[in-house]
């Protein structure tokens, strides 16, 4: 069988949102990797306690806000209490985790298309990706170029693709093992993402020869970032989209 990937997604995506520059997964970061010039951002989605979806990376709140918990056993109203800028710099003081509708209209309204990651928290895989899936599928704004909706783990992306079949999936992996065509078919992917770190050029040779895209985390150096677009390899997430002009 052979892929057809989209051909709209740019070759650099801003990691988290600029996720040097300002505090990762915040709307300061999205807005701040379109002042970088970037068109698509990364992000990741997690349920709090209530269900519903909240951008954040980490299952605890320790690392972002400086408090102790869990995203999935704190309440809505209790994460929106938390600063989720100040870890990073002053100047960010006061920025909130934002809600997966908090993330969307600022992308509408920023004009940025995305990579919404379901990062579920530990044993919540199938209703994280069940209720991302169904929220995506009916706010994503119409504006935008359609989302590609990604995760590391198979149970939440297969049931997010039971919740919302017509949604672009992408299996993330760290590293792309033998088997990759099922990752693919399994939720009928075009598009692997995988750690940089652990591509090899083989393996880039035979996963875009059978026409399927590969996208890379994460790229922060241009030097590096050349070599695996020379490779093939179709996007980058980055963390510093200040690279663009540099390598896309
Ligand atoms: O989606 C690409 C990348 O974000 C995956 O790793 O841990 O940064 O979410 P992580
Ligand atoms: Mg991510």
């Amino acid at each position: 069988m052979s892929y057809r990937p989209r051909t709209d997604v740019p070759r650099l995506i801003a990691h988290r949102g600029a996720s040097a520059v300002a505090p990762e997964n915040t709307i300061a970061a999205f807005e701040a990797a379109k002042r970088l010039g970037a068109s698509w951002v990364e992000f990741d989605a997690m349920l709090c306690a209530d269900g519903t979806p909240v951008v954040i990376h980490d299952e605890t709140l320790r690392r972002t806000t400086g408090t102790d918990g869990w995203v999935a056993e704190t309440s809505l109203a209790d994460m929106q209490r938390l600063d989720a800028g100040r870890w990073f710099s002053e100047e960010f003081a006061g920025a909130r985790i934002p809600t997966l509708a908090d993330a969307l209209e600022a992308l509408g309204r920023l004009g940025l298309g995305a990579n919404v990651e379901i990062k579920p928290a530990t044993g919540h895989e199938e209703r994280t990706g069940k209720v991302v899936a169904r929220h995506l599928a009916r706010d994503w704004p119409a504006s935008l170029p359609p989302p590609v909706v990604s995760s590391f783990a198979v149970p939440a992306l297969r049931a997010a693709h039971a919740e919302a079949p017509g949604l672009d999936y992408a299996p993330l992996l760290e590293m792309i093992p033998d088997d990759w065509r099922a990752h693919l078919d399994a939720v009928g992917a075009q598009a692997l993402h995988c750690n940089a770190r652990r591509l090899t050029e083989g393996r880039v040779r035979e996963v875009t020869g059978a026409g399927a895209a590969v996208r890379c985390y994460t790229v922060n150096d241009a030097r590096q970032a050349k070599r695996l677009f020379a490779r093939g390899v179709a996007s980058l997430f980055s963390d510093r989209p200040d690279l663009l002009p540099a390598v896309a």
